[in-house]
């Protein structure tokens, strides 16, 4: 299973901070904050990544991570997002990357308490369609900022519902998302959403219709460090506390 790592985007959420550097590579405790997705994805034993970003500071990526060995990585590859258009034009890019093996997609401003190992377990032992993890959050407000799936009665997503304003669960959907390589038919299919940009829930609710979509719910915390100051400071404080992406 290859791992694709996104990491462009404008990070307006985190300006002035961001107009200065790439918002993945701003602290998080004692390391840079891409560190801790990297570590993610390879003690889940993905260790063939492609790294995605874009902008003026790409190269600070290169002089960070340079071949990947020195953080676990066997292969590093990266591709750059000429604008931000959106995190499934981003990981359109890592189409010959991936060349046809199921894949693992994680945006790099999620941090978890907890491995993602058993996931990533899970879609190996069954790599068909796609796989998606959800938190569960009690805060409406909160919940507007995510993608949000609807449920029924018995467990099964419906719809996935980007920032919903009125949440139809008590669950948000995390950036990590596991697919097969049909994945890279569905994005030339998506037209641009109301904010101009190709959403990753479009393609996730089109596994949803046809009825090839799974999910795990994720235990302990989990944090979108770009979702604004106080998130990056909460995820912050959490980390120094705790570590993270712990067995
Ligand atoms: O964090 C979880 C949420 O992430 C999900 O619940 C939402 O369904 C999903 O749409 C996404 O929402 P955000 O509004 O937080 O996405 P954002 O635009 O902040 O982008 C998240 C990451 O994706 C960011 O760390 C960088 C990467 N990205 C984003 C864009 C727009 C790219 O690499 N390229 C892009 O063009």
């Amino acid at each position: 299973m290859k791992g694709v790592l996104l990491a462009g985007g404008t990070g307006s959420r985190l300006y002035p901070l961001t107009r200065i550097t790439n918002k993945h590579l701003l602290p998080i405790y004692d390391r840079p904050m891409i560190a801790w997705s990297i570590e993610a994805l390879v003690t889940a034993g993905i260790d063939e990544i492609m790294l995605v970003t874009g902008g003026t500071h790409a190269g600070e990526f290169l002089r960070l991570l340079g071949n990947g060995h020195e953080w676990g990585i066997d292969r590093l590859s990266y591709a750059y997002q000429d604008q931000a258009g959106g995190i499934a034009e981003a990981l359109g890019l890592a189409e010959r990357f991936v060349d046809g093996d199921p894949v693992l997609v994680m945006l790099a401003d999620n941090v978890m308490e907890r491995s993602i190992k058993p996931m990533v377990e899970a879609f190996r032992a069954d790599p068909v369609g796609a796989r998606i993890l959800l938190t569960p959050v009690d805060e409406p407000e909160h919940l507007r900022h995510l993608g949000v799936p609807v449920l029924s009665a018995e467990g099964k997503v419906e719809l996935i519902e980007e920032k919903p304003e009125h949440p139809a669960s008590n669950f948000g959907v995390t950036g990590i998302y596991c697919y097969d390589a049909a994945v890279f038919s569905v994005i030339p299919t998506l037209v641009p959403s109301g904010r101009g940009e190709l959403e990753i829930t479009d393609v996730n609710n089109h596994y949803v219709n046809e009825r090839q979509m799974a999910y795990d719910v994720l235990e302990g915390f989990w944090g979108d460090a770009g979702e604004s100051i106080d998130a990056y400071y909460a995820v912050n404080d959490f980390v120094r506390a705790n570590g993270a992406n712990r067995p």
